[in-house]
């Protein structure tokens, strides 16, 4: 199986299944003398686990990270990160009954014909768990970019057609980790966990938006041609589960707007030169202009849901039902907001490595 390395100067590989004995991560290319403990990683990890509240799925994992290789006296080495979660809480018998049968909005169907064979485990490879390698890395990557000034914030902005108000950073900062919706908005989030509670009376589930910010990326990141920095992140985003729409600044509103609402103004501003808009969302021709990086990803509802649905019987080629059973988020966006911010943190600490060729 390929497509498990991501990045080029900063790259990790993700391992592992969601009910196999553990789930980890192996990081190439981190620069020496970073002071690193599995407390900066556990941080990041926590925010990802399971279980944290009435809107996460109640499968009970620690996620204990262990690092393996790559410290020396609490410092990065240069050599390969080696860092690994075990699974705890896995219940595989659960899934038994299903091997056959794939999970509408679910991997199976695709894994199965790709490969012909599965871990049918709680999704196998598919699996969210798999996130916690990213997020792993993503605490190394944000400790990184924290030396450099650059700060990247996740909030949901829209969660089963509730919409947030618009928020300053500072809002976000203070109110996001308030609620179990991580919305930025306390009226939106009440009525978000409502409206949980309303899809998941009705055995199903809803979907929602998760804005990302990068803040403080200098000007400058980013390859003009075919790895330009817009294309990267969105690839990113795309590649969590989940994700079915990324948007970059304006993004599809860009499609109705005249040049001149769209285009960001220049002007000098202490000495610096800024714009005075943000529709681009911090990027020009693929790399970072200096604003804020602004991406929004669109994420779908959970695929499992406790009402039967038509699926087939794949052992007698049958067409049937199946309903499905296990611990699973009601909902995914606030979930999703610690692997998005890990997402984006990869992919501007590659590029910030990267940008280090071009000075002598
Ligand atoms: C953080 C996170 C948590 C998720 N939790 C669940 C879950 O509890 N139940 C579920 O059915 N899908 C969950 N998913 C989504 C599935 O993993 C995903 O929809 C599935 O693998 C199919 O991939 P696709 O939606 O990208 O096509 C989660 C995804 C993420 C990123």
């Amino acid at each position: 199986m390929m497509g498990n390395t991501f990045g080029k100067a900063f790259s990790i590989t993700t391992w592992g299944e969601s009910h196999g004995p553990a789930i980890g991560v192996v990081i190439d290319g981190c620069p020496p003398g970073l002071e690193l403990s599995e407390t900066d990683i556990q941080h990041e990890l926590d925010r990802r686990r399971p279980g944290q509240s009435e809107i996460t799925s109640p499968r009970q994992e620690e996620d204990r990270v262990e690092i393996l290789s790559g410290l020396f006296e609490g410092k990065t080495t240069g050599t390969p990160i080696a860092m690994l979660v075990r699974n705890k809480d896995a219940e595989p018998g659960k899934y038994d009954s299903i091997k056959n049968m794939p999970r509408p909005g679910h991997a199976d169907y695709t894994y199965q014909m790709k490969y012909g064979i599965r871990d049918h485990r709680g999704g196998g490879r598919s699996s969210a768990r798999e996130t916690i390698g990213r997020v792993a890395a993503g605490a190394v990557a944000k400790k990184i970019l924290t030396g450099h000034g650059i700060e990247i914030l996740a909030h949901v902005t829209e969660l089963g057609g509730i919409k947030a108000s618009p928020v300053h950073v500072d809002d976000i900062k203070a109110n996001v980790e308030s609620n179990p919706v991580r919305c930025a908005d306390p009226e939106a989030a009440k009525a978000m966990l409502e409206r949980i509670k309303q899809a998941r009376e009705n055995k199903d589930s809803i979907g929602g938006i998760v804005e990302i910010l990068a803040l403080g990326v200098p000007p400058g990141l980013g390859e003009p041609v075919f790895d330009k920095l817009d294309a990267d992140l969105a690839g990113a985003l795309m590649g969590i589960g989940a994700v079915k729409g990324v948007e970059v600044g304006s993004g599809f509103a860009a499609a109705t707007m005249t040049a001149s609402q769209m285009n960001d103004p220049f002007k000098i501003q202490d000495g610096k030169i800024v714009c005075t808009t943000n529709n681009a969302g911090g990027i020009l021709g693929g790399i970072s202009s200096g604003e804020t990086i602004v991406c929004r990803i669109a994420v779908k509802p959970t695929p499992s849901i406790a009402r039967p649905q038509n699926t087939v019987d794949m052992s007698d080629m049958s067409d049937t039902e199946i309903t499905i059973e296990g611990r699973h988020d009601p909902t995914i966006p606030p979930r999703i907001v610690p692997v998005a911010e890990a997402m984006t943190a990869l992919v501007l600490t590659d590029h910030l490595l990267r940008s280090q060729q071009y000075f002598i």
